[in-house]
């Protein structure tokens, strides 16, 4: 079917081949020759032998005439733009169109009045009667060429302003000095633009003032000018966008009222337009501005926008790298200062593996080592005696982060073995983490404290006889009741004896009873003998209700001497654990206050209990009388040392049973009565 059609349809346009024929025979497409906009050239034997109008014109020649017969080389410079000579490339050229038929290739051409312009050629192999003709259509690329110029030196260009960022970021990374650094943002940046003068600025840390960072091309003048002034809602392009935190562009500082206060600074200078641009930190804070400035009046036109924001971004890394620098070592420095200049024993170990890196001056002098014997040779490590290991030490630092206060000893070059406490904690240093010990040399405080209560106990012993001495008269009575029973008992025994027969039975029971007397006797004494004795305190599980019935026991006499009614009520088995003969002292002490205090009224009753009680963590024991009792400032007065209303008094009483009762972990107080009277408390944690 399609056959068909087609067979139909060349039938019916045979006579247009025809047509086609005289078209070429008879020379009309001459006319496309002609016309054509294309430069058109017939080559033979490597000279033109025709060209068309637009070639012509294409070589600014005068006329056809012009370029009949020349060579390719002879309308083109000497070496093509590769370097190769015009005459042998155009050779190589049009022996390639020859063998291959066509060929199509970048020149460059001259034109008649010696300008360079870049032309594609096509050459086209025409045989023609014995010989091939060259058909060369030739398109004038000297724009486009151009343009791939253009782009390839801005892509150069490009390339350098992204090798120069990097390069910058490197001096950063590196360490450089920071006006350095600025100094090469800035001329990279205005290596970038022509005619354009550019500064850093940074912003004073209290957020105040103007300080100079890079403007290795503006006038000195401005430059010193600058430093130091304030910034504020109207100081000029960078001052204010310091303040405003906001770009700020002047296009003409002779005429912004921005620069009202700085015009004859800008007129010195030579300067005309200024904008300037905050710096921010990565937290969004104001480190200081980029600024751009011209000599003439200026409007950016939007091509400053990228080289800002690289000035920008770069100046603020570089001035917060350099802020975090300065901090680091200025902290490092005050923890250095602090580290050898503190009065405790320091040492400084790495966390890994435990190595000591630094010793303070005062562990030197305590230790009697060097430096190097301490940390070089790690003598350091041998100088402590402690409850744990080092590295359980350090384990447990790690763990807990810090260790306090842990008793430990050093033993000195001499010998001497010193009281530390030792405390331990991570640090940082630098990016380190170490381990700080620091020491506390408690060795006086500890010989101090063993002083004090030597003299405590001393100081206690004297009261005891003091109160001894007090209750003689009461003491001689307790003694001579079982002594009197005794002599009664034994006259007795005397006079049953010599009766007939003896009464053995009666005998027995009278010389019991003189055992028991005597036994009696010989426990007040050997209480009292306690009491008066000098012994260094001992701790050990005492029941104090059994104390207060001793206590009660000797001073029975006294009470009733002084017609006070001694009442009790005491908790079976209150035990604590403390010193048995302190504990009688205090309440020895408390008693004969109490009987004290009442003797001072005239009437009424006078009555003292004594009472105890137990809990689960503590035994409570209280002292009431019926006597004038406490105002509420006696109440913590009178348990000072040496405070006393009596004449004979020491007024140590109070103060020694308040330190013994402390001493081992309890409290004792005084408290009014409802009804008159004070009562005194103490309480003890149970064993
Ligand atoms: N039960 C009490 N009632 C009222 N006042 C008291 C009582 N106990 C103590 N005081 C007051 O507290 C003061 C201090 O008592 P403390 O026992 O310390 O010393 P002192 O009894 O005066 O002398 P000493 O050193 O001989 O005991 C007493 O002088 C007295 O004024
Ligand atoms: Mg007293």
């Amino acid at each position: 079917m399609v056959g068909a059609k087609q067979l139909q349809a060349s039938g019916d346009l045979s006579h247009l081949r025809d047509r086609a024929a005289e078209v070429w025979s008879e020379g009309a497409l001459r006319h496309v020759f002609k016309n054509s906009p294309a430069a058109i050239v017939i080559i033979q034997d490597g000279l033109f032998i025709d060209c068309n109008p637009a070639a012509v014109q294409m070589f600014r020649a005068g006329g056809r005439d012009q370029l009949l017969f020349v060579s390719l080389s002879q309308v083109s410079p000497f070496v093509q733009p590769d370097g190769t000579s015009s005459a042998i490339k155009a050779k190589e050229m049009i022996a390639t169109a020859l063998e291959q038929g066509n060929h199509r290739f970048e020149w460059l051409a001259r034109r008649q009045d010696n300008s360079e312009f870049a032309v594609e050629i096509l050459l086209t192999a025409v045989p023609f009667k014995d010989k091939q003709l060259l058909h060369a259509v030739w398109r004038d690329i000297s724009r486009r060429k151009e343009v791939e110029r253009e782009l390839s030196r801005a892509r150069e260009k490009d390339d350098a302003f992204r090798a120069g960022q990097g390069r910058i970021l490197e001096m950063i990374a590196r360490g450089a000095k920071l006006p350095e650094v600025l100094a090469s943002l800035v001329n990279l940046i205005e290596a970038q633009s022509d005619g354009m003068v550019c500064s850093v600025l940074q912003l004073s840390e209290d957020g105040k003032r103007i300080r100079s960072g890079a403007a290795p091309n503006l006038p000195e003048i401005y430059v010193r000018a600058v430093d130091g002034a304030p910034i504020g809602p109207k100081n000029g392009s960078c001052g204010t966008a310091m303040f405003r935190g906001q770009p700020v562009v002047v296009t003409d500082m002779l005429e912004d009222p921005l620069w009202e206060d700085y015009r004859e600074l800008a007129k010195l200078s030579g300067l005309r337009a200024c904008w300037s641009t905050p710096i921010f930190s990565g937290a969004g804070k104001v480190l200081g501005s980029f600024a751009m400035y011209y000599r003439q009046p200026q409007a950016p036109t939007g091509s400053e926008a990228r080289l800002t924001e690289v000035a920008t971004h770069i100046a603020g890394i570089a001035i917060e790298h350099e802020r975090s620098e300065n901090e680091l070592r200025a902290s490092e420095e005050r923890f250095a200062k602090a580290f050898n200049a503190n009065p405790y024993p320091m040492s400084l170990a790495r966390l890994d593996d435990g190595r000591v890196i630094e010793v303070n001056e005062s562990l030197i002098e305590l230790s009697g080592y060097s430096r190097p014997e301490l940390i070089e040779r790690g003598l350091v490590e041998l100088l402590w005696e402690m409850p744990l290991s080092r590295p359980e030490l350090i384990e447990r630092v790690r763990k807990q982060g810090v260790v306090r206060n842990l008793d430990a000893r050093i033993r000195t070059r001499g010998g001497r073995l010193r009281l530390m406490l030792l405390s331990s904690l991570i640090v940082d240093i630098g990016g380190l983490r170490c381990l700080l010990s620091v020491a506390n040399d408690i060795t006086e405080w500890k010989r101090a404290e063993e002083q004090l209560r030597d003299t405590r106990a001393e100081l206690a012993h004297v009261a005891r006889l003091t109160t001894m001495g007090e209750l003689a008269a009461s003491i001689a009575h307790e003694v001579n009741q079982p002594l009197g029973a005794i002599v009664g008992n034994a006259d007795i025994c005397l006079r049953w004896l010599k009766q007939e027969p003896v009464d053995l039975a009666m005998l027995r029971e009278a010389l019991a009873d003189i055992a028991g007397d005597g036994h009696r006797a010989s426990q007040v004494i050997a209480r009292i003998r306690s009491l008066v004795k000098k012994q260094v305190p001992e701790k050990a599980p005492v029941d104090l209700s059994d104390i207060a019935r001793e206590v009660l026991a000797l001073l029975s006499h006294e009470a009733q001497r002084k017609q006070v009614k001694l009442r009790s009520d005491l908790k079976s088995a209150a035990y604590v654990v403390a010193d048995r003969v302190q504990l009688q002292q205090v309440l020895l002490n408390l008693v004969m206050n109490a009987i004290e205090a009442m003797g001072e009224i005239e009437d009424g009753t006078r009555e003292l209990t004594i009472e105890t009680e137990g809990s689960e963590e503590s035994v409570l024991v209280s002292v009431s009388d019926s006597g004038p009792g406490l105002d509420a400032a006696q109440a913590e007065q009178i348990f000072k040392p040496f405070h006393t209303t009596k004449s004979g008094g020491m007024g140590m009483g109070l103060a020694i049973s308040r330190s013994i009762i402390e001493s081992s972990g309890g409290k004792l107080w005084a408290e009014s009565n409802e009804h008159g009277g004070a009562t005194f408390k103490f309480s003890l944690p149970v064993m």
